[in-house]
């Protein structure tokens, strides 16, 4: 069923495990950050586009207040919990996900009845793609429909960032939803993460003789342990110390003096934020002006920003970025939280076969895991496919 998008395999096999047709089908893709990383939280700027890979779910509502999830991968079985019983931490794996979302809609007021759900996706898992918020956005644009709750894609994603705060209890910012939820085809979703603005800017690789590469390093990582947290708790910390309210009210210019005031630690922490937002800005301005072809070196910038004041990459993600650009790609960096997920790398079309053996090869010699390389494009955001 994986990979494709008609939507009569998901329902048949629906039909077949809860004994019913679905009430519909929905979808929500993964994403990558083209460039923003860890200014989110910080209420700066971001970047990302939804991808062309996605997270489905067939739905029906129930008449008690059970659920019943089952999942076409992650070998958990059929999972039953009640509604009434929802409490932060409960569920494993990637049931929180559903759960999470059907409790921070309780939270909020909506009556969300029991419904049975069959998942099924082609986001690779801790890929550092957002297969979380991939599921996440899915379900949670299912329940507000069935529900007639009607809240508006801004206020879906606060309530999925609430899920992932409070009862997975990854202390995660809003980019990735917002990709997921508000994504468009042929576009980039450039957000300011104050208030939720998005301006969709044509991102096209094809057209200027591209294709953005994502090298997954197979390195797992999870947002819910202590290094994310850790970066967050620094820049809270340098925004505090600086009398600002977030990150987002420092400029470049500020840096020198910020020097004076802050640990060495913090500072470097505070001037990846504060140059990234800036990285940004400068992207989208590029990308206006001249296309896709105009940002590598600013890839290349957020990198070095990450690898050496931010500290998230590791050796497989800078092996992958070192290999890319020594073999013709314009620009590559990690992308999403770090500590291991995917690499990307803007490759014009003649040199990606280069890239991809040169990565694998590179790889074998460092005795890392087989990469898993593949193309994304910009893709269409959540929406209903049945
Ligand atoms: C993860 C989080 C996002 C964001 C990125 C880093 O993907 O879910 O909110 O903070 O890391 O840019």
């Amino acid at each position: 069923m994986t990979g494709t998008t008609d939507t009569s395999a998901i329902s048949l096999r629906f039909k077949e495990t809860f004994g019913q047709a679905p009430d519909g089908v929905w979808q929500a893709p993964g994403r990558v950050n083209l460039i923003g990383e860890h200014t989110d939280y910080n209420e700066g700027f971001v970047l990302p586009f939804a991808i062309d890979r996605t997270a489905r779910v067939a739905l029906r509502l129930r008449d008690d207040s059970r659920v019943r999830l089952l999942s076409t991968f992650g070998g958990q079985g059929l999972v039953e919990a009640s509604l009434d019983d929802l409490r932060p931490g409960s569920g494993q794996g990637w049931s929180r996900y559903p759960l999470g979302v059907a409790w921070a809609l309780q939270e909020r007021g909506v009556v969300v009845p029991g419904f049975d759900l069959l998942l099924d996706s082609d986001v690779p898992l801790g890929a550092g793609l957002s297969s979380s918020h991939a599921i996440e956005c899915a379900v949670i644009t299912a329940l507000n429909e069935v529900t007639g709750a009607g809240l508006g894609a801004e206020e879906l994603v606060l309530e999925t960032q609430r899920a992932e705060n409070l009862f997975v209890g990854a202390p995660t910012g809003i980019m990735d939803q917002s990709a997921s939820l508000r994504g468009a085809k042929g576009h980039a979703v450039f957000l300011d993460c104050r208030d939720q603005h998005v301006d969709l800017v044509p991102f096209d690789a094809e057209a200027s003789g591209l294709v953005l590469l994502v090298i997954d390093t197979k390195v797992s990582h999870s947002h819910a342990d202590g290094g994310y947290a850790s970066r967050r708790a620094s820049c809270e910390l340098g925004a505090q110390v600086l009398g600002v309210r977030a990150l987002r009210d420092v400029g470049v210019e500020d840096l020198e003096e910020a020097a004076g005031v802050l640990d060495g630690t913090t500072l470097r922490r505070v001037r990846h934020v504060v140059t990234e937002n800036d990285r940004v800005l400068q992207a989208v301005e590029l990308l206006g002006a001249q296309g896709p072809g105009s940002i590598g070196h600013l890839l290349d910038a957020s990198h070095a920003s990450m690898r050496d004041d931010f500290e998230i990459s590791c050796p497989e993600l800078d092996l992958a970025v070192e290999t890319s650009r020594a073999n013709g790609s314009i620009g590559a960096r990690m992308t999403g939280g770090g500590f291991g997920g995917s690499a990307i790398a803007l490759t014009p079309v003649g040199h990606e076969q280069q890239v991809r053996s040169a990565v694998v090869r590179s790889f074998a010699r460092a005795g890392f895991t087989e990469p898993d390389i593949f193309t994304v494009t910009p893709a269409a955001g959540a929406l209903r496919l049945a």
